[in-house]
């Protein structure tokens, strides 16, 4: 059975993910200061009659992510399947950003991708085998006002994933983009009932969209089945980019 690794696995898209993927695959739940929801969602992943685990791992750390890495070797051997879903906002428009908004944002949303993909990648070389998948946005392909931090990081990951395919096809290591659109998450709980309406006009699927509307996209990346593609971005988006 393949170990896949979910940053940010314990709420929102990554706890779908996490779910979904658990059915054919042992998961490791990542979390940063959320060990207590981590551990409800392998508890739930067991329940189902999964297998699960947990582990500390805060991206925007090499050290940490080197630890959890480590840790997750000794117990299952590798990482094969990567699933770079942690990320955060600080929105701010352009003229009153702070650095530190564009730091943050792109050391935890970039940077953390490309530490754990590029700690992933050791041990996938090895096995000449593995699967990265970055949740990237809809905004890293059109921009957002108020979220130049948030677009620049979530493009810089198309661009990450497109390099990692053409470095590692040759070692059947595929590395995709899913670019979700609006979907119903705390991230997005900010939003009002006049927002939503708003948002679904602009659709042509007439609802925001569901976790599992993501994790069934990334399960079908886990595929053999999917193994021809790699590079690519998928936008889930309800037709919000067509
Ligand atoms: P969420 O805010 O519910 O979950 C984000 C997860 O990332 C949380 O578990 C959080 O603890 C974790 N995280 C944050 N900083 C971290 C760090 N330094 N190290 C490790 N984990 C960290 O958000 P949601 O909506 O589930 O988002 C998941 C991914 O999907 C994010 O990358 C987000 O940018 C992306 N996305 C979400 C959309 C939406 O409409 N909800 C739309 C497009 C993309």
């Amino acid at each position: 059975m393949k170990t896949v690794l979910v940053t940010g696995g314990s709420r929102g898209i990554g706890k779908s993910i996490s779910t979904t993927l658990a059915k054919s695959h042992l998961v490791v739940v990542g979390y940063v200061n959320s060990r207590d929801k981590a551990e409800e969602v392998v508890n739930e992943i067991a329940e189902s009659g999964g297998s699960a685990n947990s582990v500390e791992i805060n991206i925007s750390s090499k050290e940490s992510v080197d630890r959890a890495f480590a840790t997750i070797e000794d117990a299952y051997g590798s990482v094969d399947i990567l699933i770079n879903n942690a990320g955060i906002t600080k929105d701010n428009i352009l003229p009153r950003m702070k650095e530190e908004e564009w730091l943050d944002v792109i050391q935890t949303n970039l940077t953390g991708s490309f530490y754990t993909s590029q700690r992933a990648i050791k041990q996938m070389m090895k096995n000449k085998w593995g699967r990265i998948i970055f949740i990237s946005s809809v905004v890293g392909i059109s921009g957002n006002q108020g979220q130049s931090n948030y677009a620049a990081s979530k493009a810089g990951l198309i661009g990450l994933a497109k390099s990692i395919s053409k470095e590692l096809g040759s070692r059947n290591i595929t590395s995709n983009v899913i670019a979700p659109g609006y979907i119903e998450t705390d991230m997005t709980s900010f939003l009002d009932d006049e927002n939503k309406e708003n948002i679904i006009e602009q659709l042509s699927i007439k609802r925001i969209g569901k976790p599992e509307d993501i994790s069934n996209v990334v399960a079908f990346l886990c595929n053999d089945e999917s193994e021809y593609i790699t590079g690519q971005v998928i936008p889930v988006d309800g037709g919000l980019t067509t």
